[in-house]
């Protein structure tokens, strides 16, 4: 009997077809149970994506989970040693709530890892499946590939401490050359780190650029191993002709306790999001008591779900832009214009809400202030802007490409004029801002029961619902107008430049030369 595969899902076509690359090129099969003794990701919650996990107890009282992850039970069955290598691939289901999600979601994963004897050659054979699983998707993709091992270089050149590691990495991660060039002008970091990082932030540069200005790098400091080995490493690669589709782009860096060498991600055209992510991570072999290196890499079938892989591309030369309704989003929308990206049929009087140009090649969203980074995390649109309260509470993940400075204004604790602080009492907190209030208080080590409110926030103090407020301080007038007093400002507050970070890489030259005309023309 004929098989038809047009039965088949995208996803599970992909699937097929890259479960059929890899065994091509001599990775077994790896299977796994859908549970696993929960144990073991109670050891290695710093390896897993996210802390969160699905226990039950099993019959005879042991707890279990549904596996969160692959990797770690490959690894816990890796019996092998240093001078071997093991080479598997799996297609499975994971158990974990995603980024932006509060529920759990099952996930398909494909992916492979290579264990043992992990050389120069076996990171290249890696970098070249996952090109060639991103080429099996669409032939738009992009690999973006960076190295953790130089910014740990710099780290330990420039004696980082650990929470301000992770600080810069989130920094990197989002793109925000601003935000590290507070960290200096703060006085938190060495200026010349800072205009290191800025250039790493920026990078998204075809390999034989990205070398010429990490090569200055190494010769003025201490990361030639880590350097050395991105430049012999892009040398293979390109020796295989597979330079093309690949980006240096430092802010593929999430996690530097997990990753301890080169890292990398896939992009496909019309996906919003992550598509592969891989990189090497022998810290987990340590863990478990095991010798040797690995590398591997996922690829994230769920969200292949809904891929078209057309080979239209009428939608690249339109920017979307999702702008706050409201009073803000007219004075944002105003510069925008003036920096040559305006859209007359926006003035007129009516309750539309997308307005469009073709000729400069724009499109326009009012959407609820609140909305913007959803619109942009998710790719509905490409760019937006949006306040900074909300990228601080939600932590999307888009980059953060500048600072607007308007709308600003300030997150505060405020209370009654007569409060003072029990620090034998748990302090109760209302806010419209869970997370920026256990953040804060967080770092104080202040004990405090958050009370979730969504507007009107001042009268909470007043009626006895909350000891203070954790909110929005604009002009003070509504403060001083209910007798409340501002005890300690949390972080300044003012309107950002976002982008998808899928989108950003396909209409880079774009989106780049949008905000560098927005910068100047604020
Ligand atoms: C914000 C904030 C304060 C007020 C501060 O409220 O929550 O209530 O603005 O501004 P001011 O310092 O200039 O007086 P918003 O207008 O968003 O309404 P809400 O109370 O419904 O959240």
């Amino acid at each position: 009997m004929q098989f038809d595969d047009k039965i088949l899902k995208t996803e599970e076509k992909i699937c097929f077809n890259l479960r059929s690359l890899y065994h091509a090129s001599g990775y077994g099969h790896f299977k796994m149970s859908r549970f696993e003794e929960y144990d073991l990701y109670a050891k290695n919650k710093d390896f897993l994506a996210s802390s969160d996990v699905l226990t039950f107890t099993d019959l005879s009282g042991k707890l279990l989970a549904l596996k969160p992850d692959v990797t770690l039970s490959i690894i816990k069955n890796y019996s092998g040693n240093a001078k071997s290598t093991y080479k598997v691939y799996y297609d499975e289901n994971v158990y974990r709530a995603s980024h932006g999600h509060s529920e759990f979601h099952e996930i398909m994963q494909t992916g492979i890892e290579y264990i043992g004897n992990v050389d120069i050659d076996a990171e290249c054979e890696v970098i070249e499946l996952a090109i060639k699983s991103l080429e099996k998707i669409s032939k738009k993709f992009i690999l973006n590939i960076a190295s953790v091992g130089l910014i740990n270089a710099l780290f330990d050149r420039f004696n980082v401490g650990e929470n301000l590691k992770k600080d810069i990495i989130l920094l990197l991660n989002a793109k925000n050359s601003e935000g590290i060039m507070m960290l200096s002008e703060n006085g938190i970091i060495d200026v010349t780190l800072s205009n290191i990082l800025i250039l790493l932030s920026k990078m998204h540069d075809a390999p034989e650029s990205g070398l010429i200005s990490l090569r200055k790098l190494s010769e003025n400091f201490d990361i030639g191993d880590a350097f050395s080995h991105l430049e012999k490493l892009m040398e293979l690669l390109g020796k295989k002709n597979l330079l093309n589709n690949i980006k240096i782009d430092f802010s593929v860096i999430n996690n530097i306790s997990y990753y301890n060498g080169i890292v990398f991600c896939g992009y496909i055209y019309g996906i919003s999001g992550t598509v592969l992510s891989g990189g090497r991570y022998d810290r987990l072999l340590e863990r478990m008591g095991k010798s040797g290196g690995a590398i591997g890499f996922a690829v994230y079938m769920d969200i292949l779900e809904r891929f078209e892989n057309t080979e239209q591309n009428e939608s690249e030369n339109i920017i979307n832009i999702a702008l706050p309704k409201g009073r803000l989003g007219e004075k944002v929308y105003e510069i925008f214009e003036r920096s040559g990206y305006g859209c007359p049929s926006i003035h007129d009087n009516s309750r539309k809400l997308i307005f469009e140009n073709r000729k400069v090649g724009v499109r326009y969203f009012w959407v609820k202030p609140s909305d913007v980074a959803i619109y942009v995390e998710r790719g509905a649109a490409d760019i937006g802007v949006c306040g900074k309260d909300i990228l601080l509470e939600y932590s999307p993940d888009v980059y953060e490409l500048c600072d607007l400075n308007m709308g600003k204004c300030r997150m505060a604790v405020a209370g009654k004029n007569d409060f003072s602080d029990d620090p034998e009492k748990t302090l109760r907190v209302a806010t419209k801002f869970p997370n920026i209030a256990k953040k804060y208080y967080g770092g104080l080590s202040r004990e405090i029961d958050i009370i979730k409110l969504n507007g009107s926030i001042e009268i909470a103090p007043i009626l006895g619902l909350s000891d203070v407020i954790v909110d929005i301080v604009e002009t003070g007038v509504t403060l001083k107008e209910n007798n409340l007093e501002l005890f300690e400002t949390i972080v300044p507050i003012s309107a950002w430049l976002i982008a998808n970070k899928s989108i950003y890489r396909f209409k880079n030259k774009s989106l780049t030369y949008l905000t560098e005309a927005i910068k100047s023309n604020q």
